[in-house]
């Protein structure tokens, strides 16, 4: 969501920019643009659409300035068009700014300057940033934009250009995420790493409400206040390869194949000695033995990751949990005490609902716990204590590596509390340690039967409608595999539990409705043939998911079945949600569809 770059050195600014903007393409975008300081005036080119389109309309003008901004709009306040595209100018022309986030009292700042005479000539709530720099500027840029800042609420990410401070820009940070990358006489800002990667593994990353001045040979971050602030340079170890799609098609399908790997990261390093060993885990025997409740806060694919982690913390660890999306938890003032905790999953750890749905329990008196898969993020850097999932780098917007290392995670903690809580023979322990370490070989198995689904997708990619069925654990999976196609395929889709369908949504199977219906949790694996059978005798047709085991019983009555390795049922869901993935993905590239880049959505929400 809305992509920031800036760089100044000694090379021409301008491909440097639209190359970091095509690496934040994932970010979800509907309009660019940049502004660079050419002999002393900014010159800003920007239009509605792709990068394609900018690039072509910067084909004829020769930008020679060693300096700019750049940025990928995703609209929130007026409609995708080249007028509201970013970078946005002061009234006499020098002064740009791009801006990631919401200004929530644009209004009354705008009536302010309307009331001094500017003019405005775009819909958006930016705009009224670059004139009230403008209006505060008595010579010292830095000071116009902390001075600015403190008038503003909201959120911001924000790079200022000036054509009265032609050797450095100014950028600043607030419940948006920006960086700021170490180049040998050159600096650049960014919205995430793999904009920069490619120039620079060394960065540094600006806490909240901070600005800094980057100049080409140094970098100087200041408080709200005006006081020099000190940072550490953070260095980035992830290879640029593992932010490029490497011979995939799709980074989404590239990811997919990284599961196995990614989840290996996650789980290989916190098992030592038949034990899961979580260092310094801020949780101590003492808070779980008197827990009376966790909160699991997330959006969208960490959510459904939540709601895994709901089923496995209840039933392992007998501690009740509810999971909710962060945006309505942050508001609808929730009951947490102290003998509650909260644990935030986030893949990118920048979700502003997260976020703030993590400082509502914080303030609440809650310890927070974030399973976040960017380091240095705002979401793993304000917890009280993070559990990392080491998936790398995740470019597609739909999530997958992400979501089957967030289940790593949980799986870990919830088997922490469990043998804490002496809940867990050493037997059952055991046994659950070997097969976790077993995951990235069964999920394998699964990717080896990728030409199985992409024939039942290529069968079925003009469905209508497709509803998921699922029981327990399956019922989970089925929100985050019904999530995954509609995000990506366009298609109409609903997950059902399976119990439920008869009190209602029954009604909408009819002669040649597709169905998937997941059948890998052993205790329900009956119930969930009767709810099969229901829709079969209406007419659905039906792609089951089911345990090698259970595969030839299965066929007996679906219409496909793609089969799991057997795996204990409290595992099954991170198995076998790589089938719903690949389901969802094969479809969409039958339907034509910009696989890694659906429209409407962004990868890193920033704002509300
Ligand atoms: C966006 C993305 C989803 C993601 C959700 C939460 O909606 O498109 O794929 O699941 O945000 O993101 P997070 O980074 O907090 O996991």
């Amino acid at each position: 969501m809305c992509g920031i770059v800036g760089y100044i050195g000694n090379k021409k600014a301008k491909p440097i920019l639209i190359d970091g903007l095509k690496k934040l393409e994932y970010r979800g975008y509907d309009s660019a643009g940049i502004a660079i300081l050419n002999s002393g005036e900014i010159n800003v080119v920007k239009s509605k659409g792709r990068i394609a389109v900018l690039e072509d309309k910067l084909k004829d003008i020769s930008l020679e300035g060693t300096i700019g901004i750049g940025h990928t709009r995703w609209a929130t306040h007026g409609e995708p068009s080249d007028i509201n595209s970013h970078p946005h100018i002061s009234k006499n022309g020098k002064i740009a700014v791009v801006h990631n986030g919401i200004i929530e009292n644009y209004i009354q700042i705008k009536e302010f300057l309307l009331a001094k005479g500017y003019q405005f000539k775009s819909e958006t709530d930016t705009e009224v940033i670059a004139h009230l720099i403008e209006y505060n500027y008595e010579g010292d840029l830095i000071k116009a934009v902390i001075k600015t800042l403190n008038e503003l609420e909201g959120a911001y990410a924000l790079g200022v250009l000036s054509t009265d401070n032609p050797d450095m820009f100014v950028a600043a940070k607030k419940d948006s995420p920006l960086i700021v990358g170490l180049g040998q006489n050159e600096n650049y800002i960014a919205s995430d790493i793999p904009a920069i990667l490619k120039y620079t593994r060394d960065i540094l990353i600006l806490e909240e409400k901070e600005v800094a001045c980057i100049s080409s040979d140094k970098v100087e971050i200041y408080n709200l206040l005006g006081e020099k602030q000190q940072r550490e340079v953070f260095h980035v170890d992830w290879d640029v390869s593992a932010a490029e799609k490497g011979g995939f098609e799709h980074f989404m399908i590239k990811e997919i194949f990284e599961e196995p790997a990614a989840i290996k990261a996650t789980i290989s390093p916190r098992i030592k000695d038949n034990e899961i060993v979580l260092d310094n885990l801020i949780i101590t025997d003492e808070i779980i033995n008197n827990c009376e409740k966790i909160h699991i806060i997330a959006c969208g694919t960490a959510y459904h990751a939540g709601v895994v982690g709901k089923y496995i913390i209840e039933k392992l660890a007998r501690i009740p949990v509810e999971v909710e999306v962060a945006s309505e938890f942050r508001y609808r003032d929730p009951i947490i005490n102290e003998k509650h905790f909260t644990i935030v999953i986030s893949q990118s750890g920048e979700t502003l609902d997260t976020l703030m749905a993590m400082r509502e329990a914080k303030k609440k008196g809650s310890l927070t716990f974030a399973i976040v898969n960017v380091v240095g993020s705002s979401i793993a850097r304000e917890a009280d204590d993070v559990l990392y999932t080491w998936a790398g780098p995740e470019i597609a917007v739909a999530s997958t590596k992400a979501y089957n290392t967030q289940l790593a995670a949980l799986y870990l903690l919830a088997l922490t509390f469990a043998k804490r809580k002496g809940l867990l023979d050493q037997h059952s322990y055991l046994n659950y340690l070997s097969q976790l370490q077993e995951l990235p070989n069964m999920i394998t198995s699964v990717l080896n039967e990728k030409k199985e689904i992409q024939k039942f997708a290529s069968e079925h990619f003009n469905a209508k409608s497709i509803f998921y069925i699922g029981r327990g654990l399956d019922y989970a999976l089925s929100m985050e595999g019904s999530l995954k196609l509609k995000e990506i395929s366009y298609i109409h889709s609903e997950a059902y539990a399976g119990g439920e369908l008869k009190h209602g949504t029954i009604a909408l199977i009819e002669e040649g409705t597709l169905v998937v219906a997941s059948l890998t949790q052993e205790q329900l694996f009956e119930k969930m043939i009767g709810n099969v059978r229901e829709v079969k005798a209406r007419g659905a047709v039906v792609l089951a998911i089911a345990q090698e085991k259970n595969a030839d019983e299965v066929a007996k009555i679906a219409d496909a079945v793609i089969t799991i390795p057997n795996v204990d049922s409290v595992l099954a869901p991170i198995v076998a949600v790589t089938t719903m993935q690949l389901f969802a993905y094969y479809v969409a590239v039958m339907k034509g569809n910009e696989v890694d880049k659906p429209r409407n959505l962004a990868k890193s929400v920033t704002v509300e």
